[in-house]
C-alpha cells in the first residue's frame, strides 16, 4: 500500500547544508543552518547543562513516568524565568503550563488548544515568517492568514500594513502569532512602542495573543527579551506561548519547550491545563524528561543559573559584536541602509535584500552559504572573514 504515497519534495536546507560542507574552499563562509556556532563553528554543550547532566546521572534513581503535563519543576522555573517571578501572571493561577517537544510541540499544543477553544480561530501569521510555523499550525486544521511585517528592500519593518491588515481583517477571537523576540527569518523585533500600539489595537479588536519566544536571551538579554510577552500578559485577559530551550540552552535534539495557556480565571486555567494534557496524550501520550530536568536543575540552582547567563550572554554579545562589524564593513562600502539593518537587528538572523538568483551567485561564486530566501545566520560569521562576506555580499547585489 505505501506505494500509493506521493514522494516528499526535497528539503532545500537539507540540500543545502549538504552543498555547503562538500564545498572545499578554504574562504567558505556558511551561514545557512538555523542554529548558533561559536568563534571556531562548533556547538559546544553549555556548561551549566554539562555539569546538570553530571548530577542527574549520580541522583537519577527510576526512570518511571513523570506524568502527562512533564517536568513540573521545569514548568514552574522556566515559567518563572520568562513571565518573571513576582508577575501576576505567575501569582494568580491563571497560567496553565506543560513541557512540550521544544518550541515546536509547543506551537502545536498551543495551536491545539486554541481550536478546541475556538474552532472557527484563524492565526495570523507574520509575511515572513519561520518556515515551520505554517506546517505545525496548519496541521491542526485551523485557517492560517498571514499579515505583512517585513519589507526585504527597505529592510525595515512594515508596522503600519501589520496594523492596517489586523484592524480591517482580523476577527473576534482570531490569534495572532507574534515572535517574541529575534524574529526568524528577518531578525527585526518590534520595538516597545510598536508593542504596546499592537496589543492596544489586539485588544480592541478582542484578538489574542500567540507568542512564540524561541530565542529568549539571545537578543537584547533575557528580561529585554520577555518585554513583548510580559506587556501582553500584563494587559490581556487571555493569550497563547510557545516557548522553547533549544537555542538559548542549547538543547536542540533534546527537545525542551514549553506552552502556556494563560487564561482569564484560575478555574479556566485548570479547564487548560486538563485539555493540554488530554491533547499530549492523545499525541504521544508522556513527554520525555532529560532535557526538562537539565533545564530544572540548573534554574533550581543559583550558582548553575549564574553560569549558564553568563555563557548565554557570551553567545548573544558575540553575535552582536559580528552584526556590528558586519554593519562597519558594509558602511565603508556605502551600504548604509544594509548596515544600519543588519547592526539594528537581533538575535540569530537577519534577511538580507537579494533574490534568488544573487543568494545562487553568493554560494556558486563566492562560497557564502545562506537561505534562498537571503537569510544569513550571523553566528556562522567570523570576525575574521567578515570584510570579505561584506565584499561578497555587495559584489552579487
Ligand atoms: C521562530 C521559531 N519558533 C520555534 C522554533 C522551534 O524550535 P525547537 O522546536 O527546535 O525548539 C524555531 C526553531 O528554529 C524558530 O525559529
Amino acid at each position: 500500500m505505501f506505494e500509493t504515497l506521493s514522494a516528499t519534495p526535497p528539503d532545500a536546507i537539507v540540500g543545502m547544508i549538504k552543498i555547503a560542507a562538500a564545498d572545499t574552499n578554504p574562504k567558505k563562509i556558511d551561514l545557512g543552518v538555523g542554529i548558533y556556532q561559536d568563534k571556531v563553528g562548533a556547538t559546544p554543550v553549555m556548561r551549566a547543562v554539562k555539569e546538570a547532566e553530571k548530577r542527574l546521572l549520580r541522583e537519577e534513581d527510576s526512570k518511571k513516568y513523570i506524568g502527562i503535563h512533564g517536568n513540573p519543576a521545569f514548568n514552574s522555573l522556566f515559567s518563572k524565568l520568562i513571565f518573571g517571578a513576582n508577575s501576576e501572571a505567575i501569582t494568580s493561577g491563571r497560567l496553565a503550563t506543560a513541557q512540550a517537544a521544544g518550541g515546536s510541540g509547543a506551537l502545536r499544543l498551543g495551536a491545539e488548544l486554541i481550536k478546541l477553544a475556538n474552532p472557527a480561530a484563524t492565526i495570523w501569521v507574520s509575511t515572513p515568517t519561520w518556515a515551520n510555523h505554517q506546517p505545525l499550525i496548519g496541521s491542526t486544521g485551523l485557517r492560517i492568514k498571514q499579515y505583512p511585517y517585513y519589507n526585504k528592500e527597505t529592510q525595515r519593518i512594515d508596522f503600519d500594513d501589520m496594523c492596517a491588515e489586523l484592524r480591517d481583517n482580523a476577527k473576534v477571537g482570531d490569534a495572532v502569532l507574534l515572535h517574541g523576540c529575534c524574529h526568524n527569518p528577518t531578525g527585526a523585533d518590534l520595538s516597545e512602542s510598536q508593542w504596546q500600539t499592537i496589543a492596544d489595537l489586539m485588544l480592541e479588536k478582542n484578538l489574542l495573543p500567540f507568542v512564540d519566544l524561541a530565542y529568549a536571551g539571545l537578543g537584547d538579554g533575557l528580561a529585554q527579551d520577555s518585554y513583548g510577552l510580559r506587556l501582553l500578559a500584563g494587559i490581556f485577559p487571555e493569550l497563547v506561548l510557545a516557548a522553547s530551550c533549544s537555542k538559548n540552552f542549547g538543547l536542540y535534539k533534546e527537545r525542551v519547550g514549553l506552552v502556556g495557556a494563560l487564561c482569564a480565571t484560575p478555574d479556566d486555567a485548570k479547564l487548560a491545563h486538563g485539555q493540554i494534557g488530554l491533547t499530549m496524550r492523545r499525541m504521544i501520550s508522556m513527554p520525555p524528561d532529560h532535557g526538562a530536568a537539565l533545564v530544572a536543575k540548573i534554574l533550581a540552582d543559583p550558582a548553575l543559573t549564574a553560569d549558564w547567563k553568563t555563557e548565554l550572554e557570551d553567545m548573544r554579545v558575540r553575535m552582536t559584536g559580528l552584526r556590528a562589524s558586519l554593519g562597519e564593513a558594509l558602511l565603508v562600502q556605502g551600504a548604509e541602509q544594509m548596515a544600519a539593518a543588519i547592526t539594528a537587528q537581533k538575535g540569530m538572523f537577519s534577511l538580507l535584500p537579494v533574490s534568488q538568483e544573487q543568494a545562487d551567485k553568493l554560494r556558486s561564486e563566492h562560497s557564502v552559504f545562506l537561505l534562498n530566501s537571503g537569510r544569513i545566520n550571523i553566528a556562522g560569521a567570523r570576525t575574521e572573514t567578515i570584510d570579505r562576506l561584506a565584499d561578497c555580499i555587495l559584489a552579487v547585489l
